[in-house]
């Protein structure tokens, strides 16, 4: 397994598979822009296929705080340790950050809580219209 911080070379055709269970999915290039507009991504690349496995996403405003909206494997690739690596990287990647947000399920508590989060509150709205991001 291969993870990059860098979106250099990457194409939509080989970000194939994510969104799993979104009945409204964004689209490979959709996928594609928003990495480019986050603040920071980390991809898990397996070497032998060139596809895109697993990514993380933060955004941020630069000064304190940033948010990482999302965090996925491929099923075929899950419980192999590539989500725990992909947030240890992002971590890395936003050691200069005060705050460090995120929303998860509780039963994804204890998976961020060993990764070293802490537990919180949080709010939320969410527009179905535009969950495929078109
Ligand atoms: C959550 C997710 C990113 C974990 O990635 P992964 O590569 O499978 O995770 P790892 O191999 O690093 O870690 C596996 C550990 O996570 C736990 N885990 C994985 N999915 C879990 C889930 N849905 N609920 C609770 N625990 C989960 C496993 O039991 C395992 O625990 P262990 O370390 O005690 O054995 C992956 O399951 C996924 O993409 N899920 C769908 C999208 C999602 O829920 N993203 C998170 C949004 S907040």
């Amino acid at each position: 397994m291969i993870y990059t911080v860098s979106l250099q070379g990457i194409k939509s055709c080989q970000l194939k598979g994510f969104f799993v269970g979104w009945p409204n999915p964004p689209q490979p290039k959709t996928h594609l822009k928003l990495l480019k507009s986050s603040h920071r991504v980390v991809l898990a690349l397996d070497e032998t296929t060139n596809q895109v496995v697993g990514f993380i996403t933060a955004i941020s405003d630069g000064v304190l705080s940033a948010y990482i909206p999302l965090l996925e494997v491929l099923p075929e690739y899950q419980n192999q340790g590539v989500g725990a690596q992909l947030v240890k990287i992002m971590l890395q990647e936003l050691n200069d950050i005060y705050m460090i947000d995120l929303l998860c399920d509780e039963h994804l508590q204890s998976y961020y809580a060993k990764l070293g989060m802490m537990k919180s509150h949080g709010m939320l709205i969410r527009n179905f219209a535009k969950q495929s991001g078109n």
